[in-house]
């Protein structure tokens, strides 16, 4: 046996594999189940002691040498860093990349205000929106039998008739006026809430922003100027503007400002009801019994406030026709802004 073994060694030594088949036939021939050396471990088992002491060395070194051999050859044959086809992996292939989110549109239209608002040195102020009637209403100038106090227009607390959800941003002018001494140079942003049912153009909840100038000797020139420069900034400069008389409590005089159709560039259609023109926001010189509900003395000082939904905006500036799509979260809808935060 010892020399069986021995030639064998020699004639695997001797061999060269040069392809995958080659070392797939010596695997099977020498170290295969049914191979030479698994049959000669079987009859290795019948040896006597003394005999399997000087065979046993030199069978499992003739097994080593087969086995290194076979290493060996799956080295240089490169079959080594294959894997099998089902577990091929190309690193090299590009990865999905993350799903990053984008921001909702709302949000787009409300930076670019902010945006707008600061470059002429408006600051950001916040409200709660849970306030006291004194907040909405009173410190505003609303006659007591104003209708918009009315329980339909408005969502009071529960058992607690003086405390309702904000109706509009317009109650942080009366937070901020009361803590800060003019000159103040605010926008205040934020969510309202109003009693209504909701369809395509109305919504119980929705946004505003507000903003304020109060200091010595301002006029309603300090406010078209302003808003001139604000919605030619958001809507472009060929955007021609218009002043409306209006009436708003907390306001005198009052205005309601338009701004040419964006959908049809001032031509008419029936988004802006064939005038050319859609109103955008409310404006006005702040009321003396306001900043005096402020403790500002309406003899030093005087101020312009004004507000718009921001709803509206982007409606205006996206072609929205439906206010509902900005709270019903479709993935279609908006992904269409992903490129614009
Ligand atoms: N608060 C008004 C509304 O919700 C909008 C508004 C009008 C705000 C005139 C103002 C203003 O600050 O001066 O309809």
């Amino acid at each position: 046996m010892i020399n069986k073994i021995k030639t064998l060694r020699e004639t695997i030594e001797g061999i060269i594999i040069t392809d995958q088949p080659a070392l797939e036939a010596f695997h099977q021939q020498f170290l295969g189940k049914k191979g030479i050396i698994a049959a000669l471990f079987n009859t290795f088992k019948g040896l006597s002691i003394a005999e399997k002491k000087v065979v046993g060395i030199a069978l499992n070194d003739l097994k080593t040498i087969a086995e290194n051999k076979a290493k060996q050859s799956k080295k240089e044959l490169n079959l080594e860093v294959l894997p099998t086809v089902a577990h091929q992996t190309d690193v090299t292939l590009p990865s999905f990349g993350p799903e990053i989110g984008s921001l909702h549109p709302l949000r787009i239209v409300q930076n670019k205000i902010i945006a707008s608002f600061r470059k002429i040195g408006f600051n950001l102020i916040e409200g709660p929106e849970i306030v006291e009637d004194w907040y909405n209403f009173g410190a505003l100038n609303f006659p007591e039998n104003h209708p918009a106090r009315e329980m339909q227009d408005t969502f009071f607390v529960q058992r607690n008739p003086d405390r309702l959800l904000r109706s509009h941003t317009t109650t942080v002018q009366i937070s901020t006026c009361e803590s800060t001494p003019p000159p103040i140079r605010s926008i205040a942003v934020g969510r309202v809430f109003r009693n209504e049912s909701i369809s395509a153009r109305s919504h119980c909840f929705f946004h505003q922003v507000d903003g304020m100038y109060i200091n010595q000797d301002v006029s309603f020139r300090d406010l078209k100027q302003v808003l001139y420069y604000f919605l030619q900034d958001l809507f472009g400069s060929t955007t021609a503007i218009r002043f409306r008389a209006s009436y708003f409590p907390f306001t005198e005089p009052s205005a309601e400002v338009d701004v040419t159709c964006q959908l049809c560039a001032g031509k008419g259609c029936t988004i802006c009801k064939q005038s050319g023109w859609v109103e955008v926001l409310g404006a006005g010189m702040i009321h003396p019994n306001v900043l005096t509900n402020c403790h500002i003395d309406p003899e030093l000082y005087s101020g312009f406030a004004f507000g718009l939904g921001i709803e509206r905006i982007a409606m205006l500036l996206y072609q929205i026709n439906d206010i509902r799509l900005f709270s019903e979260n479709h993935m279609i809808f908006l992904s269409q802004f992903a490129a614009e935060g």
